[in-house]
């Protein structure tokens, strides 16, 4: 085998295992929270580093949090406020909403349901 065709062979493997890595170059996901109240609340945080190895690194916090206010009504609906939030290196940007959501989505998931009753 030539040299070149053994740098070219070399070259492929480089390529091949670096794939992972190189497709995820510019976000880093740093740490992600997922917390569940029922009853009360819920809250997702991802923080991640974002155009890594750029001058426009920058550590970014993105997530959502919900508040029940109060218990279900007589349509079985949860009153809820929604807040998604971002704070990267522009501030902290948040956008809060109001929904009406079925106890049902916000309680135990089927499986938990299932074998609290069996
Ligand atoms: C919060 O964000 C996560 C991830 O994007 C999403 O799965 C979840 O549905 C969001 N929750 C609400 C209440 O919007």
């Amino acid at each position: 085998m030539s040299t070149a065709a053994r740098l070219i062979i070399l070259v492929l493997i480089a390529y091949t295992a670096m794939q992972p890595l190189t497709t995820n170059a510019d976000t880093k996901v740093l740490n992600i929270l997922s917390l569940n109240q029922p009853g009360s609340g819920s809250r997702y945080e991802v923080i991640s580093l974002e155009n890594v190895g750029t001058p426009d690194e920058e550590l970014v916090v993105k997530g959502n949090r919900t508040t029940e206010l109060g218990p279900p009504n007589s349509e079985g609906l949860i009153i809820m406020e929604i807040t998604e939030f971002t704070a990267d290196k522009t501030g902290y940007h948040a956008h809060t909403r109001i929904v009406a959501i079925p106890a049902a989505e916000t309680r135990l998931s089927p499986g938990a349901l299932m074998s609290a009753a069996g």
